[in-house]
């Protein structure tokens, strides 16, 4: 069945030239900057007042602009005939704050949400920012312009089709950053893309060819497990929470190597929940608890979408992406409470609750990473607990890490993508909550810190190598259109690791082990 056509991100340029001469623009957007208890217009704007006959300030004060970032002022242009660009139907002037990238991120995505429908929007929004600021404001720009549906007649606005960031000095000098910056911000479009699918049209095998996808359009090394491979190589955990589903398990293996390689570059494993639907299986949830469950593929969609960015910006480590995947369904020949899974390596769970599913699948493929990859260093990244909404609300995303320096390179990375991550501790004293009495753990163990729980769960998988796991249960749904947010699933996380991945050195301090 052909799905009805998408909204596409916005395609960006940049110019040296003002906004105002960027022929064909219907929209031109000029900063508005706090200048201590002031406000001043940015660059671009000395142009514009040539042409145009307006009293910018007293429209500023007539809307008691503040120059607060993401604040926007619209200035409707009627007779645009003697103008240098004939097209220009609007002008709109766009607080910026102090001009911080999160400011500027922020002022991007609040510019496409006023200029839905237009054909071509310059602006000089760029012309002050270094790289960390460009970035940013394309994150802005291209998020805010997010779209998804399923209705028959198309969607229900369309993102302003091009956006010039004009007033660029030696713009092409700049054209390498614009490139990583759009490369990650399309990143993030794709997994929050993934995230919507409904799980009608989402499972397993529909995960594996979106990862067929990249690889082949990216050039990534791919294998797929399917239900009998996975049953052959001891995916115990894989495949008892897939097993009561008619759509099957399956396992992805993505790998990325550096054009520039040798036998020292080291290697790092990314993990990501692909559970297409959780219905909590036989012990169901509750239909309100069910209902953004689609979603609970998040880190596994974000683990598709890093690798597929990853040679766009020139990760300088090798790099496998390993993405469990199951229905978590409801069926005569479910999991059930008290059962025993054997995982990858032989490492056993009695399963208390089979809506710990997440943390089963998980540790099959990180037991895998650290016997068969041996990598560097080990990150997951899963929407695990329901706990993570309590404990740190929906705009930051729960860190635990056994290597300090591995947890403050992904809290920077993750701060400098607008996608911040909170270090939560995995207390040692919690670990006998664990305990089984028949299995080397139970899956659920009762009580508060949940999240922890999980984690602890989740470290014996890790061998003795660096791991951070990122819980990204909260962040995976945003509760309003809000910044470059749009309300649902958010696809958190592939910004952060891009931020990560792409630095000279990911690996920096990381503990030998
Ligand atoms: N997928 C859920 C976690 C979740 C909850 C994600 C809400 C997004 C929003 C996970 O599989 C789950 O159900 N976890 C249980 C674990 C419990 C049974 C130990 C939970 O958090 O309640
Ligand atoms: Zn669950
Ligand atoms: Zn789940």
């Amino acid at each position: 069945m052909a799905l009805p056509r998408q909204v596409t991100p916005p395609r960006i340029a940049l110019s040296d030239a003002p906004p105002t001469r960027v022929h064909g623009a219907d929209a031109v957007a000029i900063p508005v900057l706090v200048d201590g208890d002031t406000i001043a217009l940015g660059p671009g704007s000395a142009e514009l007042l040539d042409e145009l006959d307006l009293d910018v300030f007293g429209l500023l004060e007539h809307h008691e602009s503040s120059g607060k970032a993401g604040e926007v002022v619209e200035h409707a242009v009627l007779s645009p005939e003697g103008l240098s660009n004939p097209s220009l139907k609007c002008v709109l002037f766009v607080g910026v704050g102090e001009g911080t990238p999160a400011d500027l991120r922020c002022a991007g995505a609040a510019l496409v949400r006023r200029t839905k429908g237009r054909e071509c929007l310059a602006t000089s929004l760029a012309a002050l920012t270094d790289d960390a600021g460009l970035r940013a404001l394309v994150q802005g720009l291209v998020l805010g312009s997010f779209g998804f549906h399923r209705r028959s007649d198309g969607p229900k606005e369309t993102p302003v089709a091009k956006i010039v960031l004009a007033g660029v000095p030696g713009s092409e000098g700049r054209q390498d950053a614009l490139v990583r910056a759009v490369a990650v911000a399309r990143a993030g479009w794709a997994s929050r893309a993934m995230s919507l699918v409904p799980s009608n049209e989402k499972n397993p095998l529909w995960m594996a060819e979106q990862a067929a996808e990249v690889a082949t359009s990216t050039g990534l090394k791919i294998r797929v497990w399917d239900e009998q491979e996975l049953a052959r190589d001891g995916f115990g955990g894989l495949v008892g929470v897939g097993r009561a589903s008619t759509t099957p398990p399956r396992l992805i293996r993505l790998d990325y190597t550096p054009a520039k390689a040798t036998r020292q570059t080291p290697h790092i494993v990314l993990v990501g929940k692909g559970i297409t639907f959780d219905t909590g299986g036989l012990s169901i949830k509750p239909a309100e608890a069910m209902m953004n469950m689609k979603r609970d593929m998040t880190g596994g969609g974000v683990v598709i979408a890093v690798m597929s960015a990853l040679a766009e910006v020139d990760c300088p480590v090798k790099v496998t992406g390993l993405v469990p995947c199951a229905e978590n369904a409801v069926g005569s020949d479910a999991l059930r409470p008290g059962d025993v899974l054997r995982h990858y390596g032989g490492r056993t769970s009695e399963v208390t609750n089979t809506d710990a599913e997440g943390r089963l699948v998980l540790a099959d493929a990180m037991a895998y990473a650290v016997s068969e990859i041996k990598p560097h260093a080990l990150v997951d990244i899963a929407t695990l607990t329901g706990a993570m909404k309590i404990t740190l609300g929906q705009r930051t995303g729960g860190m635990f890490a056994n290597d300090d320096s591995l947890a403050d390179l992904l809290r920077a990375a993750g701060a400098a993508a607008g996608e911040p991550l909170w270090r939560l501790p995995l207390v040692d004293d919690y670990e006998e909550r664990l305990e089984s009495k028949v299995a080397d753990a139970d899956n659920a163990p009762r009580g508060p810190g949940g999240a922890i729980s999980a984690a602890l769960f989740l470290q014996h998988f890790a061998g003795s190598l660096p791991w951070a796991h990122l819980d990204i249960a909260s962040v995976g749904d945003s509760p309003v259109d809000s910044g470059e947010w749009t309300t649902g699933a958010t696809g958190f996380g592939a910004r952060a690791l891009l931020h990560w991945l792409e630095l000279s050195d990911p690996l920096a301090g990381v503990a030998a082990r």
